[in-house]
């Protein structure tokens, strides 16, 4: 499977590249770059890499070169100051994503291609997305709370003292100040964590606020994310390319469930070969669930004013 990384020569996508050269699932990765020099940097450090890796094409292209990818992963975009929101992104990030998609349309696409967003305000820039290039909403897909989620399973693991691959936590709406943490479902090692010894309500507090801090805490100490954004790309991705019909709260167009409709936030999603294939509603606490819906209308405000 081609995955073509527009902005691999920045931080997240060279990150993306990275994870996806050792996850050695992907066949092809091409990096497409505004700075040509630093792509074909990024590219070459790779391939010095891999003998020791992966079996994989690793190369530098542009969009004509790319027009043949299966999964369209778009990283470019500025980044967030410390102390500036990512809905206060969107218009110093909204004219070069524009102008993305429309390089990804005129130079073509496979009719099953799928268009993988991690720029922010993600949220928003996959609703433009879905508006621009006219895909069905299953071959749109933003990072959502993937790497909030991460973050969060791995904060507690460390807080708890727990193997962090068994800590299951999700954090679901927006990548944003409005994300809601579902406490109801969270487990470690299908045990609900809620009855660890140590959890308890200002702990879990204490958590969620790290956690949704946790992007401006990385740009303040080295400028921006960057590992950690790269293992939550390639979640989706093998998800994608092995048609793993994974459960991943990434962001899509939404159509009912929780009550949410034409608004992209993130949702339990089942991600397979051809994309998002079905939101599924799994039961939250009435407060989730009124949490949920805070941030579709903090989204769909945003979006009243980009649209
Ligand atoms: C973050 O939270 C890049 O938005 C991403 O760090």
């Amino acid at each position: 499977m081609k995955v073509s990384i527009i902005g691999g020569g920045g931080r997240v996508g060279a990150c993306a590249a990275f994870a996806l050269q050792c996850g050695g699932i992907v066949s092809d990765i091409q990096i497409i770059d505004a700075n040509r020099e630093t792509a074909e940097g990024e590219a070459l450090d790779l391939l010095h890499g891999a003998a020791m890796t992966a079996d994989q094409r690793i190369h530098v292209g542009n969009y004509a070169d790319g027009a043949d990818s299966d999964v369209f992963l778009v990283t470019a975009g500025l980044r967030r100051k410390p102390d500036e929101s990512r809905l206060d992104l969107i218009n110093r990030n909204l004219g070069l994503f524009n102008q993305i998609m429309e390089s990804i349309k005129s130079a073509g696409m496979k009719r099953d291609a799928i268009v993988f967003v991690v720029s922010n305000p993600v949220d928003i820039l996959t609703m433009q997305a879905v508006r621009v290039l006219g895909l069905p909403w299953q071959q749109v897909i933003g990072l959502g709370t993937m790497l909030d989620t991460c973050r969060f399973s791995s904060l507690i693991a460390e807080e708890l003292s727990l193997a962090a691959t068994q800590v299951k936590a999700l954090l679901l709406g927006e990548h944003g100040d409005t994300m809601v943490p579902v406490w109801s479902s969270a487990s470690v090692n299908g045990l609900p964590l809620t009855s660890v010894p140590g959890m308890n309500a200002t702990l879990q507090e204490r958590l969620y606020k790290r956690t949704k801090g946790s992007g401006a805490e990385v740009i303040k100490r080295k400028g921006g994310a960057g590992w950690a954004v790269a293992v939550a790309i390639r979640e989706v991705i093998d998800a994608i390319a092995l048609n793993k019909r994974t459960l991943l709260p990434v962001s899509t167009l939404q159509s009912g469930a929780y009550g949410v409709r034409d608004v992209c936030f993130s949702v339990p999603t089942v991600i397979g070969r051809e994309g998002a294939i079905e939101h599924v509603e799994i039961d939250l606490w009435p407060k989730e669930r009124m949490g949920l819906q805070n941030s579709a209308r903090a989204l769909r405000d945003m979006w009243s004013k980009v649209a």
